[in-house]
């Protein structure tokens, strides 16, 4: 399957994600997370993309668009794909349309992570994520057995370094500038499924269920 996950920071994409896959067997493709890699192993690609994160704003598109299409042409997406975080910009989305051309794999379905603006702070300040097998948890609503330690590998639990408020409020800026055109493209293309984010992570993982099973 071909599926797109979008919504603001914190309204749970990444979750969801990681149930996606476990489920619908496609390759989880996380431009936050390429670029968390690249600059933890100091790459140049790192460093740039470190400047822009470590800000709340958005990598230039080229940068990204480049990075996406180097990684859709890989062998695993031949089954499909789930993309997290990407598109953000009209430019991407434009850049994606050609891509997933050239591949044969026509994007299905595009869940949209509705989520009430004041929960977020809360859900970001307190994620935790695995510095190894990039498991989420969060202090609160997805707590792990053991503080500070991933209950899947037994790796070390991190902060993110762009999690501050108020580098959410640049993120969240961001969003609605440059990602809700994305969004109302793909609306009018009647692609979009409006998911309830705001509910408990087992309710949004029902319905997202839901959704993708009724596009198999
Ligand atoms: P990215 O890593 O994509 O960050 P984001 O979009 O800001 O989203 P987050 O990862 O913060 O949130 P999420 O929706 O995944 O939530 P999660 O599931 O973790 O991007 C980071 C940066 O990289 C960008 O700011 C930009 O600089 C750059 N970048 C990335 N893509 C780019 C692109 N295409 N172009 C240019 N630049 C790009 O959940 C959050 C917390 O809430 C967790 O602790 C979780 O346990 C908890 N939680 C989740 N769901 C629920 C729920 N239903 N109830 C209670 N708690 C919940
Ligand atoms: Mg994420």
């Amino acid at each position: 399957m071909n599926i797109l996950i979008m919504g603001a920071a914190g309204s749970g994409k990444g979750t969801m994600a990681q149930k996606i896959v476990e489920s619908f067997n496609v390759p989880h493709i996380s431009t936050g997370n390429m670029f968390r890699e690249a600059m933890q192993a100091g790459t140049e690609l790192g460093r740039l993309a470190q400047h822009y994160i470590n800000h709340g704003m958005l990598v230039p598109d080229q940068v990204t668009i480049d990075m996406i299409r180097e990684r859709l042409l890989r062998d695993d997406c031949k089954k499909g794909y789930l993309l997290d975080g990407f598109p953000r910009t009209l430019a991407q989305a434009l850049a994606l349309e050609e891509i997933v051309i050239n591949i044969d794999k026509p994007i299905q379905i595009v869940l949209n992570l509705s989520v009430e603006i004041d929960v977020l702070s809360a859900r970001v300040t307190g994620r935790r994520v695995c510095e190894s097998c990039k498991t989420i948890y969060h202090i609160k609503f997805q707590p792990p057995k053991v503080e500070g330690v991933c209950d899947l590998c037994g790796g070390r639990l991190q902060h993110r370094s762009d999690d501050t408020l108020e580098q959410l409020t640049v993120r969240l800026r961001e969003h609605v500038l440059l990602t809700k055109p994305v969004l109302d493209h793909y609306a009018a293309e009647g692609l979009v499924q409006y998911i309830d984010a705001t509910q408990e992570i087992d309710e949004v993982w029902q319905d997202i269920k839901k959704a993708l099973e009724n596009v198999r």
